[in-house]
């Protein structure tokens, strides 16, 4: 690719998606080819555009984090060059480079900065900054000791490793204000820097005066009086009553789950408060063009990351799979879905692994042909940028083992191969799949709230929240195929499923949007422990599921943690559940009963298990149980069936992922095979091929961790 038109060529086009009203711009062919797919032809005005797009510089952006911080100068040119050999055109620099940017309070150095940017844009490598507050100089820390955080147990950090900061500290604000501050007023209208991260994976919150006061003033602002907080935390229970905010304990663990509650949305508040202190300093300097974001982590529940989000402009995460040669595909592919509903749009993937990271006990690598699944899988699911951690092993420091492209020596290691044919693919899709998102018709909900409400009080030491949500998650991504994660709080309007997997605290707003939802024609399905909660985590003056009890018609009559598995059986079949279960009551005619449990304890032998509902032409089911893999499936069947909801690609092998994009013109569909064995799959109708060479076909087979790139419309209509 050439850098054209000087500078100007990688200025970026935010890029929207025109909300598509009819098929009528649609030749045809494309109609019926979408038709056969199965694809929705409606999108939901809400959906969600490309994250970022730079003309001149590719769609699909393949990066490396680079730390030219590292290296003598003379050296970088030989480093950039090898990126631009394997089609990387983007670095993330500069995330803990403090001590070289402010080598002395209020002293900046930036002009290492400037050459490393100018030196990356002569090969065509764009740039997102970090703001280098997750590593605080040592000037820093010892001149202002109040500036690192506390833990729980009331131990100051010491300076040394990252991350020593407290995100509450009123000075470290002032510091991170400053040093961003002075690098928007440098960086903000280079052509070259198309973004900023701010920080790098926040994480730990501190119990630093700081921060206990504003937790107290922060609940003073909330609940407004004393009393008013002593009435909705039911403070009589153990003599809890307060006669002022200050005596309120400040802790995360070990309290009153009212009190943990808040603390949680606090903590999230402050993160999202801690970025808009670098927002605030960055964007009257920059760009609009200049995205910013953070990288987050994962299913990471240390705050609300909805909250965090509202202060950003795209969602980025770092995408790490536990070790072993292959990867939990499912569990990642919900990750990247995860990401995507934060902003609701496409997403970047700011960091991933080149084969190893070295944090686990054993840190086996991926093997041959996975990175390059990895990189593929991400796009199938939204992402518009997929960057490696990182590009060179550093001299020295913690990390030394951990996966590259380049050695310390500065020449490619193995994984370069890969991870250069990756970049060469990004750059032959990136036309076909820019503007591209995947649509879902189903939603899954993921609430932070209930999360942690059920993690403070589990009563069955295996009902992990994420574990309970995958569940749910797994047979969705292999039926339907587009699946959405999103908050609670999202508009579902769109959505012909929602599964919420164990919405635990239930808002009366968040219920009467349920409510309205099936009474829209909407299908709901709400998984065990739903509805038991009120906003103070106390419980719901109904049984469970609360405030939807009564369109249910329908509730809990009493929980049990199982400790082995209870027989279930109904029209969906014959299973078990374990972990959990819930004897349900119907309580209106038009209820039905679903499943029923066999013998086990006496007290759940031939009672309700899942109860549904019609209203409408919609509907609501509550699934009392942990259900085993098979009966969700079945009963996953179901719910699509009567949600009218299909499968792009029927019929593919069990790991075969198949992921679509698309746009008002025409579906991309991305099929990835994660079996170290040859599979093929039978398209609904023909497609193109975007990767390799030749004409369309229904019939598509994969290599071993293959991957095939398929258009709904052909080569030459998509250069009309
Ligand atoms: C102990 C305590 C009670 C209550 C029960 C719960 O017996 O005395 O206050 O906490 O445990 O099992
Ligand atoms: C995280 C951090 C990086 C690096 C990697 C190693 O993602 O953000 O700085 O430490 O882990 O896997």
């Amino acid at each position: 690719m050439k850098k054209i038109e000087g500078h100007r060529a990688w200025f970026p086009e935010r890029v929207t998606m025109p909300c598509l009203q009819s098929i009528s711009a649609l030749t045809r062919r494309a109609a019926l080819l979408l038709g056969a797919l199965g694809l929705m032809l409606t999108f939901v005005t809400t959906t969600h555009a490309q994250a970022t797009r730079y003309a001149g510089a590719p769609p699909l952006l393949l990066g490396a984090a680079w730390y030219p911080e590292q290296w003598p100068e003379a050296q970088w040119d030989h480093d950039l060059a090898l990126m631009q050999a394997a089609h990387v055109h983007l670095v993330r620099i500069g995330e803990f480079a403090w001590s070289r940017m402010e080598p002395r309070e209020g002293v900046y150095d930036f002009g290492w900065l400037d050459r490393a940017i100018a030196a990356a844009a002569r090969h065509h490598i764009v740039v997102v900054l970090g703001t280098p507050t997750a590593a605080p100089p040592a000037w820093l820390t010892q001149k202002y000791p109040d500036t690192l955080r506390v833990s729980e147990d009331g131990v100051r950090d010491e300076h040394g490793n990252r991350q020593q900061f407290s995100f509450a500290s009123t000075r470290y604000r002032r510091f991170a204000h400053d040093i961003a501050e002075q690098m928007a007023k440098r960086f903000g209208h280079n052509p070259d820097v198309v973004g900023w991260q701010l920080d790098n994976e926040y994480a730990a919150d501190s119990f630093d005066p700081d921060a206990k006061a504003q937790f107290h003033a922060w609940l003073q602002h909330k609940y407004g009086s004393i009393e008013a907080l002593n009435h909705r935390w039911a403070t009589a229970y153990w003599s809890q009553t307060y006669d002022n905010f200050e005596q309120i304990p400040v802790r995360a663990d070990h309290e009153n789950p009212a009190l943990l509650l808040d603390w949680k949305r606090f903590v999230s508040d402050t993160w999202r408060s801690y970025s808009l202190n670098q927002i605030d300093a960055i964007r009257p300097h920059v760009d609009p063009r200049q995205f910013i974001t953070t990288n987050t982590m994962g299913w990471f529940d240390g705050f609300d990351a909805y909250t965090v989000h509202q202060a950003l402009d795209i969602a980025a995460w770092d995408d790490y799979v536990d070790t072993g040669e292959d990867y939990d595909w499912v569990d990642n592919a919900a990750r990247h879905d995860l990401a995507r509903g934060y902003k609701r749009r496409n997403f970047w993937v700011m960091e991933t692994q080149p084969g190893f990271v070295n944090w686990h006990a054993t840190n086996v690598t991926l093997r041959k042909g996975v990175v390059r699944d990895m990189a593929w899988q991400a796009i199938g699911h939204g992402a518009d940028a997929v960057e490696y951690w990182q590009w060179r092993a550093a001299p020295n420091g913690q990390e030394e083992y951990h996966g590259t492209l380049v050695g310390a020596d500065g020449t490619p290691v193995p994984v370069y191969g890969e991870i250069q044919q990756v970049g060469a693919e990004f750059a032959k899709a990136g036309a076909v799949l820019a503007g591209t998102t995947p649509h879902a018709e189903v939603a899954v909900i993921n609430d932070f709230d209930s999360r942690w409400a059920i993690d403070f009080q589990r009563h069955a030491a295996n009902f992990g929240p994420v574990a309970e949500l995958k569940a749910f998650y797994r047979p969705l991504r292999a039926q339907a195929q587009v699946v959405d994660v999103v908050s609670a709080h999202a508009p579902l309007d769109g959505y012909k499923l929602v599964v919420a997997p164990a919405l635990n605290v239930l808002t009366d707003a968040e219920a009467a949007r349920l409510k309205a939802y099936v009474e829209h024609g909407g299908h709901l399905v709400l998984g065990p422990r739903s509805g038991m909660k009120n906003a103070d985590d106390g419980l719901q003056p109904q049984r469970q599921p609360g405030p939807l009890a009564s369109v249910l018609g329908g509730r809990v009559a009493q929980f049990y943690a199982l400790d082995k598995a209870v027989p279930v059986a109904g029209e969906a079949g014959q299973g078990s559940a374990t972990t959990w279960a819930e004897q349900l009551q119907a309580q209106s005619p038009q209820t039905q009963v679903v499943l029923r449990y066999g013998k086990s304890n006496g007290w759940l032998d031939d009672q309700p298990a899942v109860l549904s509902r019609r209203v409408g032409k919609g509907s609501i089911t509550y699934v009392g149980a942990w259900l085993d893999d098979g009966l969700l499936d079945r009963l996953t069947a179901s719910w699509l069936q009567q949600a009218d909801v299909h499968a792009p690609v029927p019929g593919v092998p069990a790991d075969v992922e198949v992921c679509v994009r698309g746009d008002a013109r025409h579906q991309v569909v991305i099929l990835v095979n994660h079996a170290a064995a040859a599979r093929r799959v039978q398209l609904p109708s023909s497609m193109w091929p975007v990767l390799a060479e030749g004409g369309a076909s229904s019939e598509v087979s994969l290599m071993p961790y293959g991957v095939v790139v398929l258009d709904s419309r052909e080569p030459a209509a998509a250069n009309r």
